[in-house]
């Protein structure tokens, strides 16, 4: 059987998706339950982190414990992939020793590279082009709100990165619309996105039109982890790319906003909308470890039945 990665939100069909979160709701509930479900024992997910995490480790290693398998963290400092060793080499060793691996890292093309010579599934936990884990969690949360997100609009509101992406591939797939607004000289980058055409996303000069009506408002820090260097002149440019109460008074009456975390309050976010009543980022940081659950049994075990 070919081996299944999750590298971009779109390696996923929608059947594949409904498939993961019918098992992510029962698996969540067999968690509150406190019910034990150990599908993977004896099996072992390495974890390579080349940029910093906390709800991705977390959720990822917990996940795995919670399944009955253990994880394995490496970082670049002190394991040699951070001495030269080639991304191609590394797999081939890693994926001899392990079921599953989780890669957080810089280039896309880094993670490609690993998977060509996995021996194992390889998951993206967050490259400088996509964040696929994080978009599977928010749609989930969505759906646990407000029902099946077809049809509906997310505002995504501030820089085309990693984030923005990826919701773009997943209102391809799932059918959904994307009101993006970012600054001049931000704009989204189709080939990047890696989409298929135009037909799920419109661009807003102004972020209060991109808002108007959503179902969904979100946004994400201005600068991104590996792009630190061009900091001070991102306060600048996204300065008037904040989402505050205004911007949730434009959308929809009953519009939820997300915020895939960490949060710089009174940066991208008004304290008074991440903590306000609208948002719904605890239960999104949450749903991680679910949906990561749920995704981890289908790569390694197939379609199991929710009779287990
Ligand atoms: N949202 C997210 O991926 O958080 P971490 O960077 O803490 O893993
Ligand atoms: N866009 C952010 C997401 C962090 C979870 C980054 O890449 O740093």
């Amino acid at each position: 059987m070919a081996i299944k990665h999750f590298l971009q939100f779109n390696d996923l069909t929608r059947d594949e998706l409904e498939h993961v979160y019918e098992r992510t709701r029962w698996i969540k509930s067999q968690f509150k339950d406190y019910h034990q479900y150990w599908p993977l024992t004896d099996r072992t997910l390495v974890m390579i982190f080349e940029k910093a995490s906390t709800r991705t480790r977390l959720s990822f290693e917990a996940g795995m414990q919670q399944l009955g398998g253990s994880a394995i963290y490496l970082n670049t400092r002190d394991s040699q992939l951070g001495r030269g060793e080639s991304v191609e080499d590394a797999a081939q060793v890693i994926s001899r020793m392990s079921d599953l691996v989780m890669i957080r890292t810089f280039e896309q093309e880094i993670i490609e590279r690993f998977a060509a010579n996995s021996r194992v599934p390889v998951i993206n936990g967050l490259t400088n082009e996509y964040h696929p884990c994080q978009i599977l969690a928010d749609i989930y949360t969505f759906i646990e709100h407000r029902g099946s997100i077809q049809g509906k609009t997310v505002a995504w509101i501030g820089d085309s990165n990693n984030v923005c992406n990826t919701w773009l591939q997943a209102a391809e797939v799932l059918d959904f619309n994307v009101h993006v607004s970012t600054p001049p000289g931000y704009e989204v980058e189709p080939e990047r996105a890696n989409l298929y055409g135009h037909d799920h996303y419109e661009e807003f000069a102004d972020p209060m039109e991109a808002a108007k009506g959503a179902d969904l408002v979100t946004t994400d820090v201005w600068t991104s982890m590996g792009f630190e260097a061009e900091n001070e002149e991102r306060m600048r440019d996204f300065a008037d790319w904040q989402v505050d109460s205004d911007m949730m008074h434009i959308a929809a009456k009953d519009a939820l906003f997300m915020h895939c975390l960490p949060a710089h309050r009174g940066e991208e976010v008004a304290a008074e909308v991440i903590d306000g009543a609208q948002s719904v980022v605890w239960d999104e940081a949450e749903n991680r470890l679910h949906v990561q659950k749920a995704l981890m049994e289908y790569l390694m075990l197939g379609k199991v039945g929710s009779g287990n």
